[in-house]
């Protein structure tokens, strides 16, 4: 899958996907993420790509030319279709997993980062297809939220992730959250690893890691519970969970 990212900030999204495993997935070829410096584009030697607001208001604006040529620049418009642009922004739809999995089925994904008080919305009208938030909340710029996107996107691609299996059975994958895992030793601070998970008895093992998961879900997120339809039995267990807790 290849990724084109458009910034102000290049080195700051290079720097950030260059390590670990999205690092090791662009050596093997399967991501291409390349960074398109916008001011390159600015069509001036200064590289100026901002100016102050059209009827009012505190800071600048990116200007429409350098992000148009920029996205531009990325593909031939005679042989190739757009490619699927979205733009972050704290306006857009909130980035869940579901959205992640179908970003990941495109080829080839733009994502524009802005700066300062945002981009003129002529040009955004014309190249973007949506709009996408990492939260609600306001950061200085798009480029550690296309990092987000890109990062979440990519481990669901083939060969990213050591197997498959270690994105589907995780939190947020079947719509509710992993239940509580571990490892050596046995015992720790006189915390015993549950005896179900020692067990050996992957049916059992399978069972538990879906009603604690459901459990942290009540506690922690209760409202992913609404997208989910639970069984009475399973209620009873999970409260039978709750009270355990409560008595220790
Ligand atoms: N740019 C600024 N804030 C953002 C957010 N919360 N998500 C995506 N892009 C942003």
């Amino acid at each position: 899958m290849k990724f084109s990212v458009l910034t102000l900030f290049p080195d700051q999204v290079k720097n950030f996907l260059s390590e670990s495993i999205i690092g090791r997935a662009e050596e093997k070829g399967i991501l291409n993420i390349d960074t398109i410096d916008i001011r390159d584009f600015s069509g001036n030697r200064y590289g100026k790509v901002d100016d102050t607001l059209f009827g009012g208001g505190t800071g600048m604006l990116m200007q429409c030319e350098p992000v148009y040529q920029a996205f531009t620049s990325i593909y031939d418009a005679d042989k190739e279709e757009k490619p699927h642009c979205v733009f972050m922004s704290p306006k857009g739809s909130v980035l869940t997993q579901e959205k992640a999995k179908e970003l990941s089925k495109y080829d080839h994904l733009v994502i524009l980062c802005g700066h300062y008080e945002g981009i003129d919305q002529r040009v955004l009208d014309e190249i973007v297809d949506e709009d996408i938030s990492i939260g609600d909340y306001v950061l200085t710029g798009g480029e550690v939220a296309a990092c987000v996107v890109i990062d979440c996107v990519s481990r669901m691609i083939d060969g990213v992730l050591p197997n498959s299996e270690a994105y589907e059975e995780e939190s947020h994958m079947q719509g509710y959250l992993e239940a509580p895992q571990y490892t050596k030793p046995n015992v720790w601070h006189d915390k015993k690893v549950p005896e179900v998970i020692l067990s050996g008895n992957h049916a059992k093992i399978k069972e538990w890691k879906r009603i604690h998961g459901l459990y942290d879900t009540w506690k922690r997120r209760p409202d992913m519970l609404k997208n989910i339809s639970i069984s009475a039995d399973d209620w009873k267990q999970i409260l039978l969970i709750d009270s355990e807790k409560k008595d220790t």
